[in-house]
């Protein structure tokens, strides 16, 4: 049986910086498809960092509970956002390209709700990609990957956490055990119809360490984008929020600007605030376009989204883009504290996997990949200065006998969670939601769940119905709005009570 120091679960950035900063342990990267299918690999604007002279910490800080909605975990924001800029600069000094100008100064580009020009981008509008590649090339020869296997379920022994269970190709049960488990996995896009997500990012990280007994929090966040290309009426790609920092306005069919009157920032609002607006808009029957006739360069600056347009023969010379909103990162998760431990000894979660509390009700743009930066090194450190166990005694053969079971295929979870538990909520849907879900308790009970039976796809479905029962119940429980959990039968946020409360969700409610 295979063994190892540390296992981590994902390929992403926040699990390549974990790596990097572990790497002189021996580490099992395990990811579901090929090390390139990440969300971080699909990110678009940039990371943010206050590395401007006239820009500081302080401000990052604070544009990040403004957009969290007060809901943040401050002392995390705080590491965070001092953190940020030598993070950067550590990866500029190591080779890492960004973008620069003339004079050699990093260019910073602006986002919603930044009061700052802060956003340090590569390749204009591939910042994802160059940066994940740039860490996967400093990190490959350290570590053992393993690449199209999927981690079904954590090995947890006298709750502790022992090791992973996964499938391979073949549809063989394997088994790692390490002294150190990491989820990296990301967040849960694809349960939702429209989203900027990867295919396939179904939410198995939290889902298994639901089942396992980890404290998950926060689900009911959901930030919708508030621009993805919209074409017969779908979703197909991101147009990166970087657009209306360039200059770019929402109009809707007949060239009425909206943003201006709902909010000061304007186009420039918070996320949750710019997709409930263009939400409202299509809901009158409008559609909704970006204008980008003002900026000059658009084909230069932004050569990922001008490749799209063109894949969907949209003409960028008519200066509009169709657009809509669609889901684009979970601000819940699995719940650790600043040093990356869950509830559960040895097992640990990093990235958008992660529910730290940095991006409170919803996430100030660009925190994403520097929080994978930061949070991975971190981690990586704390873990460093931890004792390895190289004995581990842990041979169970695990079931493999397999059950009749009715499922709902992917698409039916993705039509529920969109019409029931989208933008704008109410107690009505969501309790036909969770209702929903619930009628496929009898067969899949989703804290107490042996998924070794199953195929691939058939987890991945099982994983996405816990995903969406925690979702929407933790939706029906929070009686307020706030950031990316809108309820129109309680549209203000309420302080008192929950600013600073979690939904929290363990399987031991169940039981
Ligand atoms: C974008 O480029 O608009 C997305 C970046 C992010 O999610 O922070």
């Amino acid at each position: 049986m295979p063994q190892t120091d540390v296992i981590i679960i994902g390929s992403g950035l926040a699990a390549l910086s974990t790596a990097y900063h572990l790497r002189h342990k021996h580490i099992t990267m395990i990811t579901k498809s090929s090390w390139v299918t990440s969300n971080s690999m699909l990110a678009q604007g940039g990371i943010a960092a206050a590395v401007h002279h006239r820009d500081s910490w302080k401000s990052h800080f604070a544009d990040t509970l403004v957009a969290g909605c007060y809901h943040n975990n401050e002392t995390n924001v705080e590491y965070l956002v001092q953190d940020g800029p030598s993070s950067i600069l550590e990866w500029c000094e190591r080779g890492m390209n960004f973008d620069y100008d003339e004079k050699g100064e990093l260019l910073l580009g602006k986002e919603g709700a930044h009061t700052h020009h802060r956003i340090i981008h590569a390749g204009g509008d591939a910042t994802g990609k160059e940066l994940t590649k740039f860490l996967y090339q400093a990190t490959r020869s350290s570590i053992n990957l393993i690449e199209n296997e999927l981690v079904i379920d954590l090995i947890i022994k006298n709750g502790q956490c022992l090791g992973v269970y996964t499938k391979n190709k073949q549809g063989e049960i394997e088994q790692y055990l390490a002294s150190k488990t990491i989820i990296a996995s990301g967040g849960c896009g694809a349960v939702y119809g429209h989203t900027s997500n990867a295919d396939v990012i179904t939410g198995d990280g939290i889902a298994m360490a639901y089942r396992a007994g980890a404290e998950i929090a926060d689900m009911e966040f959901i930030q919708f984008h508030p621009t993805m290309l919209h074409i017969d009426r779908k979703c197909v790609g991101l147009i990166s929020e970087a657009v209306r920092g360039e200059g770019a306005t929402l109009i809707n069919q007949n060239g009425k600007v909206f943003m201006n009157d709902l909010h000061h920032q304007g186009d420039l609002a918070p996320r949750d605030v710019v997709s409930r607006a263009i939400f409202d808009e299509m809901k009158k029957g409008n559609t909704i376009y970006l204008d980008i006739s003002m900026i000059a360069n658009f084909t230069t600056r932004f050569p990922t989204i001008s490749k799209l347009c063109r894949e969907h023969k949209i003409d960028l010379a008519s200066g509009k883009i169709p657009v809509a909103p669609g889901m684009h990162f979970l601000m819940g998760g699995i719940l650790t504290n600043d040093k990356g431990e869950t509830s559960i000894p040895n097992l640990f979660a990093v990235g958008e996997a992660a529910c730290t509390g940095v991006h409170g009700a919803n996430r100030l743009a660009s925190n994403s990949l520097l929080e994978g930066l930061v949070f991975g090194k971190r981690i990586a450190e704390y873990i460093s200065t931890l004792s390895f166990d190289r004995e581990y005694f842990f041979n169970e053969v695990p079931s493999m006998y397999q059950t009749e079971i009715e499922l709902p295929n992917k698409k039916e979870i993705q039509e529920i969670m969109t019409k029931y538990v989208g933008i704008q909520r109410t107690e009505n849907d969501l309790l036909y939601a969770v209702k929903w879900f619930e009628s496929y308790k009898d067969q899949v009970s989703f804290w107490d769940f042996n998924v070794k039976d199953f195929t691939i796809e058939q987890i991945e479905v099982i994983n996405m119905l816990t995903i969406g029962w925690i979702i929407s119940s933790s939706a029906l429980t929070r009686t307020e709005s706030r950031g990316g959990h809108f309820r129109l039968d309680f549209p203000e946020s309420n302080d008192q009570i929950w600013r600073q409360k979690y939904v929290i969700r363990t399987k031991d409610e169940m039981q």
